[in-house]
């Protein structure tokens, strides 16, 4: 039996939606139960639990036999074709701290290639899709990236790993790059970077050490905006680098990343 993306982001887009409305409200009554997981700053909330809890419930009632891979709970294997991949706080220490910049990412992959993805930042309401071959869209939004051809004129996202080992390789190279483009942002959410990325809010985006729950949603959002998604060299986007950048400027980027040894470190 054939899986229409459209009918996954369906499911993804109301499944997504109440997880943000139970991660807010959590949010509004005061954060709790926080622990940490890889290291001392690498938290999770209770909230975290709680919306994935929501998320594998939701997923079991609309298409039991699913597998799912989420960030708190790992991975559920499943009986057919279809794999959701949750992170269901993105930007946890953002949440953490009440700014108002995380999200709840859900993808769909069918015979491990993500088709349906949705991104939504429960305080702004805000809310990316995509579905493969269908576009990228906010609301009734087209998306179609930005159209800078300068790697000068690049506003530069990216994000820094949990661990004090590979923050330092980062900030080597982050410093590097700083100079030679039009300045960089650190937003705090994976997710929401590849977004703006994808609206042109920002020009590209890279990181290193993503986990797949970070980039799956957000990523195919990116790429159906007509920006290159990948990694380093010809590579899959991946643990060792994820790149988002509009055609124009992707080889410069990858030049420079390649350069500055940005997949590499610890
Ligand atoms: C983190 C955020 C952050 C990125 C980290 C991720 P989490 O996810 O996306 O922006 O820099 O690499 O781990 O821990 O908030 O779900």
């Amino acid at each position: 039996m054939t899986v229409e993306p459209n009918e996954l982001l369906q499911i993804a887009v109301r499944i997504a939606g109440g997880a943000a409305d139970l991660a807010r409200q959590m949010r509004d009554e005061g954060v709790t139960g926080i622990t940490t997981k890889s290291s001392a700053t690498d938290v999770v909330t209770a909230a975290d639990r709680a919306a994935e809890r929501y998320v594998r419930e939701a997923l079991r009632d609309s298409r039991p036999g699913d597998a799912v891979l989420g960030e708190e709970a790992g991975e559920s294997p499943g009986k057919g074709a279809v794999r959701w991949i949750l992170d269901p706080i993105d930007g946890t220490v953002n949440y953490l701290y009440g700014v108002p910049h995380y999200a709840v990412s859900l993808a769909a992959e069918v015979d491990g290639e993500v088709v349906a993805g949705v991104v939504r930042n429960p305080v702004s309401g805000e809310q990316w899709t995509a579905t493969r071959g269908g576009g990228a869209w906010r609301g009734e939004v087209r998306l179609v990236g930005s159209t800078v051809t300068e790697l000068s004129q690049t506003l530069l996202a990216t994000g820094f790993g949990y661990a004090a080992a590979r923050r330092v390789h980062q900030a080597r190279v982050v410093a590097k790059l700083l100079p030679i483009v039009r300045d960089i942002r650190r937003f705090g959410a994976a997710s929401l970077d590849l977004c703006f990325a994808a609206e042109g809010r920002v020009d590209a985006y890279y990181e290193k050490g993503l986990n797949l729950w970070d980039h799956a949603a957000g990523g195919l959002i990116a790429a159906e905006a007509g920006l290159r998604v990948g990694g380093l060299s010809g590579a899959g986007a991946g643990p060792d680098l994820v790149v988002a950048a509009p055609p124009a400027i992707w080889e410069p980027l990858q030049d420079a990343l390649v350069r500055l040894d940005a997949a590499g470190g610890p």
